[in-house]
């Protein structure tokens, strides 16, 4: 979204935040202006927070924090885990 300064662009979201809360899991993510280049970045970013994903974390530890975070979920892992993975590691690959 783009907007003039103080038009509103972050109250909207608030307020959508707000009313799509209702039943059902809200993840929320940042960009960041030195990241405007690489637009996986608050994508890459979501992920990692959501599994709790550290920098540090080798593809063993990821792969495990992903899966079984899938799991908890209750969902069919083999379609998304690969996809999750690989956004992990690309998140760490920028970081390095
Ligand atoms: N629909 C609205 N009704 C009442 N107040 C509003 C509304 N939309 C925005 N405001 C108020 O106007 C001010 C600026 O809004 P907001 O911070 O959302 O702008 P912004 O577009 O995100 O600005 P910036 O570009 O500086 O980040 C805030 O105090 C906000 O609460
Ligand atoms: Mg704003």
């Amino acid at each position: 979204m783009v907007g003039e300064a103080g038009v509103g662009k972050s109250r909207l979201f608030r307020d959508f935040n707000a009313v799509s809360r209702r039943g059902c899991m809200v993840l929320e993510t940042f960009s960041v202006s030195h990241g405007k280049s690489f637009a996986y970045l608050p994508l890459i970013e979501l992920v990692k927070n959501y599994f709790r994903i550290q920098n540090q974390d080798d593809e063993r530890q990821r792969h495990e924090k992903v899966a079984g975070r899938m799991l908890i979920l209750g969902r069919t892992i083999d379609d998304v885990l690969p996809s999750m993975l690989y956004l992990s590691e690309l998140g760490s690959a920028f970081q390095r």
